[in-house]
């Protein structure tokens, strides 16, 4: 299987690992497939993600487009990190092999979660999709 120099480097080195205390969003989410599970936190300042910290529990593929994935939402807005897809995460790591796509799922669910908890924080209305908890490939894990 062929990685992307990118990958291999998110891989190796994943930005923004870790935790953020009292953070503003925080969204676990899981593949039903592997059992992976990926959890990100959300620090928001007048709707501005101005910290994105993640916690991959999973393959390679998926540390590395949880990181690349903070790298493509940080110091953006709530609205714009809405728009990021598994697809736009794929292509900012030049690729993924097919096999592994589902994998970028995680990142891209992750995110929605941690943005599904800061609305319902906040008490706005989330208008966008959400992961169901019973869908095949990703689901929320609820926080203890
Ligand atoms: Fe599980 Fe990649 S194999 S997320």
């Amino acid at each position: 299987m062929q990685y992307s120099e990118k990958v291999m480097d998110h891989f190796a080195h994943p930005r923004n690992v870790g935790e953020i205390e009292n953070a503003d969003g925080v969204g676990t989410v899981g593949n039903a497939t592997c059992g992976d599970i990926m959890q990100m936190f959300l620090k928001i300042e007048n709707d501005v993600i101005v910290d994105v910290k993640f916690k991959t529990f999973g393959c390679g593929a998926a540390i590395a487009t949880s990181s690349m994935a903070t790298e493509l939402i940080k110091g953006h807005t709530v609205k714009e990190a809405l728009e990021l897809t598994n697809k736009a995460v794929v292509e900012a790591l030049d690729g993924l092999p097919p096999i592994k796509i589902h994998c970028s799922v995680l990142a891209e669910e992750a995110v929605r979660a941690a943005l599904a908890d800061y609305y319902t924080k906040i008490g706005r209305e989330i208008d966008f999709e959400v992961p169901e908890k019973d869908e095949e490939a990703c689901h929320i894990i609820p926080e203890e």
